[in-house]
């Protein structure tokens, strides 16, 4: 005689449910429910159904999953994600393309809310994608419409919905430049073939999964994610799952209210000067944490080095790596002589002149650089960060407007 336990076990097979987490009564609802769109009164025969089509054992999975979300829920990770994209990731990999996974992605409005984050901080939109995942193939129909109603929207900014979306007599409908960033599929985080490959993604949100485990379950699926991130990448949980991440080789990124970590041992970023200026000093990336006056380092104790005879931009970029602020300006300057103006040289002394300090004489070198190249999207991005922390927030989304027209221009989504 098939029993609920029967059931149970099915689903926790099939996707991992642990029915105490939803509980059991709520497993009984949905089978019950299923039978009766099949007309069926004996739950031995609803058994038969279930185990020889997977289409309905997808139609039961789609009646017990919880595809509860909204935009920009815990927030705090989303300001965590566009920080340290723009400031850690951005510099250091120079053409390279950044690769997000939101897995569940239930209707989208995380993934989406991520592109916003990065839309929100001047990221450049060719330089990344967003891949949405989720095993509900009725949450990713919703996803890809990308309309909303009311519940979707818990908190947010009614700015920041007018900025992204158009009324519709259907609802909120997504405007396309933000669509345009993520990419769905269904998969199932314990199918044998999930997501193949290893160290796909820069950051991974996985967010109110993993509480509907068991405890063996949620070990192999912190598995699967130690698989899909990158060494250095960042994984983003529930505020009730960091207990879990913690108990696995991830440490604490020690963001208030991120709930983010890194995985153990995790190398920093490599020391070696890559061209300037798309790796930003250190210390401009501490700058944009806080107010820029406060961003002058204290007088380094090493020895300063004499700025080389032939200077180029990759060693003003090293000396600004290392602190030395004024030789790296030096430096910067020395080649601006030689070489005439150029956009590249004028941002890279905009990022120097703003990590020591001086935001006002940074705004004219990214301006000079813009007036030679109206188009040099670090130059964009950059000014558009000092503007909005500087308060004029207006001069900061049409910067952020030029620089997704230059993005868009240069192509699209590349994954
Ligand atoms: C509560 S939502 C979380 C959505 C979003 N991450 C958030 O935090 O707002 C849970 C989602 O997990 C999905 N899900 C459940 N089991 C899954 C599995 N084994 N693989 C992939 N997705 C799964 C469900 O379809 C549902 O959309």
């Amino acid at each position: 005689m098939t029993g609920a336990a029967d059931f149970e076990g099915l689903l926790k097979q099939a996707m991992g449910l642990d029915a105490a987490s939803i509980g059991s009564s709520a497993v009984e609802r949905a089978v019950q429910a299923r039978m009766s769109v099949h007309e069926l009164a004996d739950s031995q025969v609803y058994w038969s159904l279930l185990t020889a089509s997977a289409g309905e054992l997808q139609a039961l999975i789609e009646t017990v999953v919880v595809p509860e979300t909204w935009f920009f829920r815990d927030r705090g990770a989303f300001v965590t994600l566009a920080r340290f994209a723009c400031q850690d990731w951005l510099p250091a990999r120079p053409g390279g393309m950044l690769r997000l996974l939101s897995l569940p992605c239930s209707s989208g409005e995380e993934p989406y809310s991520m592109a916003m984050a990065l839309h929100e901080a001047g990221f450049p939109a060719d330089r990344y994608g967003v891949d949405g995942v989720d095993i509900s193939t009725r949450a990713l129909a919703h996803a890809g419409a990308a309309v909303y109603g009311k519940n979707s929207f818990r908190g947010v900014d009614p700015a920041v919905r007018q900025r992204y979306f158009d009324t519709t007599a259907q609802g909120e409908q997504l405007r396309d430049f933000i669509r345009q960033r993520v990419r769905f599929q269904q998969g199932n985080l314990f199918a044998p073939d999930f997501l193949p490959g290893a160290e796909i993604y820069d950051f991974i949100f996985c967010r109110n999964l993993l509480i509907y485990f068991d405890r063996a379950t949620q070990d192999r699926a912190v598995g699967v994610l130690q698989r899909l991130l990158s060494a250095r990448g960042v994984l983003f949980v529930g505020p009730s799952e960091t207990g879990l991440i913690l108990s696995h080789d991830f440490v604490s990124a020690k963001e208030p209210m991120a709930f983010a970590f890194h995985k153990r041992g995790a190398v920093p970023e490599p020391a070696k000067p890559v061209p300037a200026p798309l790796r930003m000093p250190a210390v401009q990336r501490a700058s944009l944490a806080r107010p820029a006056s406060a961003a002058v380092r204290p007088a380094s104790a090493s020895p300063r080095p004499a700025p080389p005879p032939k200077a180029s931009l990759a060693e003003a970029s090293a000396l600004a790596d290392q602190g030395h602020l004024a030789e790296a300006a030096t430096s910067c300057e020395e080649h601006l002589r030689r070489q005439g103006p150029s956009a590249q040289a004028l941002c890279l002394l905009g990022l120097i002149r703003a990590a020591a300090g001086n935001p006002e004489e940074a705004v004219r070198c990214y301006r000079k650089a813009l007036y030679l190249d109206q188009d040099h999207p670090e130059s964009l991005a950059h000014l558009a960060l000092l503007l909005a922390q500087q308060g004029d927030a207006d001069g900061a989304q049409r910067l952020r407007k030029r620089l997704s027209r230059v993005s868009e221009r240069s192509g699209g989504h590349e994954h």
